[in-house]
């Protein structure tokens, strides 16, 4: 009898092993599941202790995105409110997007929290052909997970496809949004366009500025972040001096700078100085609660495989003087058209292409989380909320800082992901001439025409 039950113990024990393992492996199965596939030109967004992630592109080879399956409406989101180790983020996978989205802007409200697509191309879902939708702006609920079209009152249709810019929103809930361009990357005729774009969501009301005396010329793939000021810091990416009936592309000095006060609706140019920094489009931006932007990535503006130098720089906005932090050890990816979003000393960097593994006709795309602590500029390998938010300032909108903590957090994230929208611009420029088309693009730097 005691042999017996000796081996239906053992039996029981190898019964539950094999149970066990089945379960581990189901477990990772799912786990598998539920992480997303590598992409670029998504967009995203801290939303509380969520970093949202909507969109982009999934293919490493349709450079001219000229095919819609590839568009993903996948939205993700990163919990933020537990320890996880970088190798292993706690994905998780919401309710898609009514379209499929890339090289678009999503803005927060700090009022309720809701998400604002706008611009960028949003794409009618499993279609074989491309068919854009028709819809300028989508609204985000989620607490529900709900998508909406608003009804927007006096929407300018000159902004329909806008894109390779980067809207960002005020602490009043009114979303800015400068020049930009409507490719398609078809072979439909390219318009640009010098105006501001401002969506006041409280009213829904659509309004546009023109160009005055003190506008910048047209920019295209900058990033844009809002300082604690009203000031809007425009940073890189192209920019098109229109002469006689020839848009020139040039790239954006990292020494000029063009604000624009969201108080006053002016326009002004600062003159930058300090480390060198080489121009760039594909970068991001990020806000620090020291009043610095902190610039990554990036690659030159006429080539998606050569990175632009340094990859780190950071710009003190009050004396604009640019330095290079000293990085730490690691070999940090460099990455372009990822997402950067700072939360608490965390700057949280997340997808993107990776220029050295690139080439003209292939895209190597990262689907890792890379963690820098902008305190020390050290990697970290593990995520520790009660860190990261230890030395976040506390909502008090009395104080010289105007914005709440949830819109402080969120300013600047997704800098980097409308950039690619004008990248693949200049690059369907070179293809333009490639293929002879009648309009003669002459080499970038001097005389390009569109
Ligand atoms: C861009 O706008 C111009 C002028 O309205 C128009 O002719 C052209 O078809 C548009 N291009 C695309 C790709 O929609
Ligand atoms: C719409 O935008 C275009 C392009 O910037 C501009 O010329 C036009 O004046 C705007 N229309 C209105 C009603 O603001
Ligand atoms: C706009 O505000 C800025 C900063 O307060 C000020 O320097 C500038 O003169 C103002 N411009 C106009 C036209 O009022
Ligand atoms: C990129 O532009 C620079 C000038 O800004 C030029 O020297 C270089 O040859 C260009 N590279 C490519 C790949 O076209
Ligand atoms: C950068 O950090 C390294 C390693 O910590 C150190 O050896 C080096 O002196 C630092 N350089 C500067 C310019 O601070």
């Amino acid at each position: 009898m005691l042999s017996y039950k000796i081996f239906f113990t053992m039996n029981f024990f190898q019964n539950f092993q094999s149970i066990l393992l089945i379960i581990i492996l189901l477990f990772s199965f799912v786990n598998c599941q539920n992480i997303p596939n590598p992409r670029y030109q998504q967009t995203s967004s801290l939303i509380g202790k969520r970093l949202y992630f909507f969109g982009g592109d999934l293919s490493t080879t349709d450079y001219n995105n000229d095919q819609a399956a590839y568009i993903t409406n996948e939205v993700w989101y990163l919990d933020l409110s537990s320890s996880f180790n970088t190798a292993t983020p706690p994905w998780n996978k919401d309710i898609g997007m009514p379209i499929g989205y890339n090289l678009g802007t999503s803005c927060v409200s700090p009022i309720d929290n809701s998400v604002f697509l706008v611009g960028g191309l949003m794409y009618i879902p499993n279609t074989a052909t491309i068919n854009f939708d028709s819809s300028p702006v989508y609204v985000f609920n989620s607490n529900i997970s709900l998508w909406t079209t608003p009804n927007i009152i006096g929407f300018n249709s000159s902004f329909k496809m806008r894109n390779g810019i980067q809207p960002v929103i005020d602490n009043y809930g009114k979303i800015y949004a400068y020049s930009g361009s409507n490719s398609t990357y078809s072979n439909a005729s390219i318009e640009v366009y010098d105006d501001m774009s401002i969506l006041d969501t409280t009213s829904m009301a659509w309004s546009t500025l023109t160009k005055s005396s003190n506008t910048p010329p047209i920019l295209l793939s900058y990033t844009a972040t809002l300082l604690p000021t009203g000031i809007i810091v425009y940073i890189g990416g192209y920019k098109i001096t229109i002469a006689g009936s020839f848009g020139i592309l040039k790239s954006v000095s990292m020494y000029e700078i063009y604000t624009f006060n969201t108080k006053n609706y002016t326009w002004s140019t600062k003159v930058a100085d300090g480390a060198s920094i080489g121009s760039r489009v594909g970068h991001s931006a990020v806000l620090t609660q020291n009043g610095d932007i902190v610039i990554y990535g990036g690659t030159i503006w006429n080539d998606t495989t050569t990175v632009a130098t340094p990859y780190i720089a950071k710009l003190d906005t009050s004396s604009w003087m640019w330095s290079i932090p000293n990085l730490s050890q690691r070999d940090s990816p460099q990455l372009c058209f990822h997402s950067a979003a700072l939360y608490g000393d965390y700057m949280i960097i997340a997808f993107g292409q990776i220029p050295s593994m690139s080439s003209t006709s292939y895209s190597a795309l990262s689907t890792n989380l890379y963690i820098l602590d902008i305190k020390s500029y050290t990697w970290v390998a593990s995520f520790n909320p009660n860190q990261s938010t230890a030395n976040q300032s506390s909502p008090n909108k009395s104080s010289t800082n105007q914005l709440n903590n949830g819109l402080f957090i969120g300013i600047g994230i997704g800098a980097g992901i409308i950039l690619m929208g004008v990248f693949s611009f200049v690059g369907f420029l070179l293809y333009k001439r490639q293929n002879q088309d009648p309009k003669s693009i002459q080499t970038p730097g001097t005389t390009d025409q569109i």
